[in-house]
C-alpha cells in the first residue's frame, strides 16, 4: 500500500509538505506531490499537519488521527517566560495520593516531547505504593553507603544524605513523594536516555498545570545506572527494558512566591 495519498481535487501544489518533510520522502510530481523514498518516512506527521488544504494523507500518521489546532489566545512572551521559569523542583509534598487518571494525564503529555528521528520508544512505570517507595529509599541508602566505602570518587552529597537518613530519618532520596515515575526504553535503544530526558522534562513542565509538582530523582538514577541489583529487583522491569529516567511526583506542600535567577547568561557569537 502507498504511504502517501494526495487528494488531487484539493491539492494546490504549494509544495509545503515537501519542504517540511525532514527526510526527503516527497517530490513534486506532474500534478501533485508524490512519494519518492517512502522507506525514509519517520512518521513525524508534518506533511499531513502542515497542508493548508487537508489534501495529503499518510498511512503512518493518518489525517483522521490529527487534531485541528484550536484558535487559543497566543501565549504572550511574559506568560511563556513565567510558565517556564516557575517550574521548580518540589521537595516537600502533601501526604496525598494523586488519582491515577491525573497521573495518566501527566505521562500522556510526556510522550509528545521531541525524540531523535521521532524514534519515541519511551514507556513509563508509575509507582504509587508508599511502602515500596520507602523500600526504594532504604535500598538507595544502602547502595550509597557501599559507594562511600569505596573511596573519595563518589558524589559529594552522598555522605550528607546518608547521615540525614540514618540520624534524622529524613528521606532526601525521594523526599517522601507519594509517586515515582520511571521512564523505560528497550535495552538496546541507544537514544533511550536522551529521549527520556526530554520526555520527563515535558512532564515536569506540565505538572503545575495539573496542580502537581515534581523533582528529578537523580540519586535514584545514579543507583539504577550503576546497575544495583537490589534496587532493580524492586522495580521488576520487563527483561527487555531498561530504566532511563526517574522523577518524583506529588502535590506540592508549599507555593513559591518568587522567581530565582540563574548564573549570568553566557553567549558566544560567530
Ligand atoms: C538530572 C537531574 C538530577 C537531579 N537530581 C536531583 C535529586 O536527586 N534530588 C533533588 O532533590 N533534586 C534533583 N534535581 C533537581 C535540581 O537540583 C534542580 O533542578 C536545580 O537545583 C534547580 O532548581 P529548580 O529545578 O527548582 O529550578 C535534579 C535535576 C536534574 C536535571
Amino acid at each position: 500500500m502507498a504511504l502517501i495519498e494526495v487528494n488531487t481535487e484539493e491539492c494546490i501544489k504549494c509544495g509545503i509538505c515537501i519542504a517540511a518533510c525532514p527526510t526527503g520522502v516527497l517530490v513534486m510530481g506532474e500534478k501533485v506531490p508524490e512519494e519518492l523514498m517512502a522507506q525514509n518516512c519517520i512518521a513525524c506527521g508534518h506533511c499531513v499537519a502542515i497542508c493548508p488544504k487537508r489534501a495529503i494523507n499518510n498511512i503512518k500518521t493518518p489525517l483522521e488521527n490529527q487534531t485541528e489546532l484550536k484558535e487559543l489566545p497566543p501565549l504572550d512572551k511574559e506568560t511563556a517566560q513565567q510558565f517556564l521559569r516557575s517550574r521548580r523542583s518540589i521537595r516537600c509534598y502533601k501526604n496525598t495520593l494523586v488519582p491515577q487518571d491525573k497521573l495518566l494525564e501527566l505521562v500522556e503529555i510526556a510522550r509528545f516531547a521531541p525524540t531523535a528521528s521521532n524514534g519515541q520508544g519511551i514507556s513509563y512505570l508509575i509507582i504509587n505504593d508508599k511502602q515500596l517507595l520507602k523500600r526504594v529509599t532504604e535500598v538507595v541508602i544502602e547502595w550509597m553507603e557501599a559507594e562511600v566505602l569505596k573511596g573519595p570518587k563518589t558524589h559529594w552529597s552522598l555522605p550528607l544524605h546518608i547521615r540525614a537518613y540514618r540520624e534524622q530519618g529524613l528521606d532526601n532520596i525521594l523526599r517522601d513523594a507519594p509517586h515515582l515515575i520511571l521512564a523505560m526504553a528497550q535495552k538496546d535503544f541507544v537514544r533511550g536516555r536522551e529521549n527520556s530526558v526530554f520526555s520527563l522534562a515535558y512532564l515536569e513542565l506540565f505538572a503545575p498545570s495539573l496542580g502537581l509538582g515534581s523533582c528529578w530523582a537523580g540519586i535514584v538514577e545514579m543507583c539504577i545506572f550503576a546497575g544495583y541489583a537490589p534496587l532493580l529487583e524492586l522495580f521488576n522491569v520487563p527483561k527487555d527494558k531498561a530504566i532511563t529516567g526517574a522523577v518524583m511526583v506529588g502535590y506540592p506542600k508549599y507555593k513559591f512566591k518568587r522567581l530565582v535567577d540563574r548564573n549570568p547568561l553566557e553567549v558566544h557569537w560567530l
